[in-house]
């Protein structure tokens, strides 16, 4: 088991460090730098539906909402996303012009692969955002677009995480693209920004970074809650680090759309409360650095997540997590690596087993 770990002490760090290749496998070869184009070899005809559901659990989920904000900015398609379990029994509102997107890593959870088979009986076009090969949900989608992330183990996803966010990245250039949507100008700099990924990624993983983020850990190892909040296309961040301290350190967590905090969970806030704020380079910045100053007016811990070079967000935060600059679409990926990291820091510091947290298991194949 020690050389299937590859020298890390645990399935989840060696798939933390593993992203970098995983972004090269998803992207690379998608992504053709001379013509500008993305090519995703399915035979999905981008024209032939007016709206798409995303349909997922989990992580999934969240890597579903990242994907709704991206396909909304950049191909202008009306996106919804749902939790799989909710959408099987609700009567979703589905037709034959409508895209539905099946987000899975393993391909097999019962919820997720029945919402499928729940739409199909509508007519509706589908796609699997999917990592295992061969998997219930490839045999029963009309397309399939496999994020490419390798095996994962740990029990809390990482890797397939980050890939997925790429994948969904990858959809919504290649439907702004062929939609007409997306100006040529600026598909070509989403380009290079995702081509960039698998680099910054790797600089996340800096040695100087994982010890800022270990030390901070530590500081905040024995908070009975945290919150964490982020914004836009990375409210989705926050979402997927407080799930990701839940599973693995079993602290409470909560995270918002930084905006709602004003709206019930600021009454939380006192100096117990370590609050983690997603507050990279964002055209919204400004609004998110006075969230950070609502938190210190009520004494709260601020923990902000900052690019590189930022003087703005820091100068207010008790403590910082730099993370490489990448452009607002593609950030979701580098910035969320940080919050894996914190995650994982704070329950092996905890004395927690993170590949096998209590409770969970990799993949519910029964409801
Ligand atoms: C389980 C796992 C999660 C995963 C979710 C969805 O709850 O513990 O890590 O996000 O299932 O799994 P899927 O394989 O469909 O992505």
């Amino acid at each position: 088991e020690a050389a299937e770990k590859g020298g890390f002490d645990t399935y989840m760090l060696k798939e933390i460090h593993e992203q970098p290749q995983a972004l090269t496998n998803t992207l690379m070869g998608r992504l053709h730098d001379e013509t500008g184009e993305v090519d995703l070899d399915i035979a999905l005809d981008p024209a032939c539906f007016e709206r798409i559901q995303i349909v997922a659990c989990g992580t999934a989920f969240y890597a579903g909402l990242v994907g709704e904000y991206l396909i909304e900015q950049l191909a202008r398609v009306p996106v919804e996303v749902d939790v799989a379990s909710e959408y099987r029994y609700r009567a979703p509102i589905v037709d034959e012009k409508t895209l539905v997107i099946v987000v899975s890593q393993s391909g097999e959870t019962i919820d997720t692969l029945e919402a499928l088979r729940e739409a199909k009986k509508f007519g509706a076009k589908t796609l699997g955002v999917i990592n295992a090969k061969g998997s219930s949900m490839t045999r029963e989608v009309d397309d399939v677009l496999y994020i490419h992330a390798g095996p994962e183990i740990g029990v809390a996803s990482t890797k397939a995480y980050t890939s997925m966010v790429g994948a969904m990245l990858l959809l919504a250039l290649w439907l702004g693209r062929a939609r007409g949507t997306l100006n040529a100008e600026k598909g070509a700099e989403l380009l290079h920004g995702a081509r960039e990924l698998p680099r910054l990624v790797e600089e996340a993983l800096s040695p100087e970074r994982l010890a800022n983020i270990e030390r901070i850990a530590e500081k905040y190892k024995d908070a009975r809650d945290y919150l964490f909040l982020g914004r836009g296309v990375n409210a989705p961040t926050a979402f997927e680090g407080a799930l990701k301290l839940k599973e693995i350190s079993y602290i409470h967590a909560e995270a918002y759309a930084a905006g709602e905090m004003k709206h019930g969970p600021i009454a939380l806030i006192d100096e117990n409360l370590p609050v983690v704020v997603v507050a990279t380079k964002s055209f919204l910045l400004e609004k998110t650095v006075s969230n950070i100053q609502e938190v210190r007016a009520r004494k709260g811990r601020v923990i902000a997540l900052v690019s590189d070079g930022d003087t703005e967000a820091s100068r207010h935060a008790d403590d910082v997590i730099f993370v490489p600059q990448a452009d607002e679409y593609v950030s979701p990926v580098v910035n969320v690596v940080a919050l894996q990291l914190l995650s994982y820091y704070t329950a092996t510091l905890l004395g927690k087993d993170v590949d096998k947290p209590r409770n969970l298991a990799k993949s519910v194949t029964v409801e």
